[in-house]
């Protein structure tokens, strides 16, 4: 199946406080499963989205950077937090706290991969929407590897992983970078 291409337009949908969107790709990101909600919110029917890559959902807005360092961690076993803004069939779009983790078999090896998203905390989009546009327009003038240098001294700054800085900001612990 091929990526149908869908026009951004600006209308965001929200996820409510007990949504949990599931879902399952294989090693190569097409999807596999979708729960309801899932299938729901993203305005496409099952039968358009089992099969298809799970990049169907990819907003624009997203920097790419994001997805190196998502895939970074779940080829290399390790399960991974983050901000998601997804792009709806009909343009639209709404923002989820997800996990995204592989699943092992029992000599270790990577069978598949799933996400379980959440509601992002009020006030998540005053940190992270200015971090994004400005990890997009660093990839838009300097490529990939500065922005992903941008996100590593940030770290290092706050001397935390990934992972952690994601967690921080959806629990509240950190309100500004
Ligand atoms: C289990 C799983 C769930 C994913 N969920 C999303 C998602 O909800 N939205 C999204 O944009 N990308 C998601 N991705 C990443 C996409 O596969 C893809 O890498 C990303 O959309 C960037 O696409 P691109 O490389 O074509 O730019 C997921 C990947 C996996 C393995």
């Amino acid at each position: 199946m091929r990526t149908p291409k869908v026009t951004p337009i600006e209308k965001e949908i929200f996820l409510k406080e007990e949504d949990f969107i599931v879902s399952k790709t294989d090693l190569k990101s097409r999807i596999l499963y979708g729960n309801r909600i899932f299938i729901e919110i993203s305005g496409y029917s099952e039968k358009e989205l089992l099969g298809e890559f799970h990049n169907i959902l990819r907003h624009p807005d997203m920097p790419r950077c994001a997805f190196k360092i998502l895939y970074d961690h779940i080829e290399n076993k390790k399960e991974w937090f983050g901000f998601v803004k997804n792009l709806r069939k009909d343009g639209g779009y709404y923002w989820v706290f997800a996990n995204i983790s592989p699943t092992l078999d029992q000599n270790a090896n990577i069978i598949d991969y799933y996400s379980v998203r959440r509601k992002p905390r009020d006030g998540f989009k005053s940190i992270i929407e200015p971090l994004y546009q400005k990890l997009k327009s660093i990839e838009e003038t300097s490529g990939m590897e500065a922005s992903l240098q941008v996100v590593e001294d940030l770290l290092n700054s706050k001397g935390l992983t990934f992972n952690e800085l994601m967690i921080k900001i959806q629990k509240g612990i950190i309100n500004e970078l």
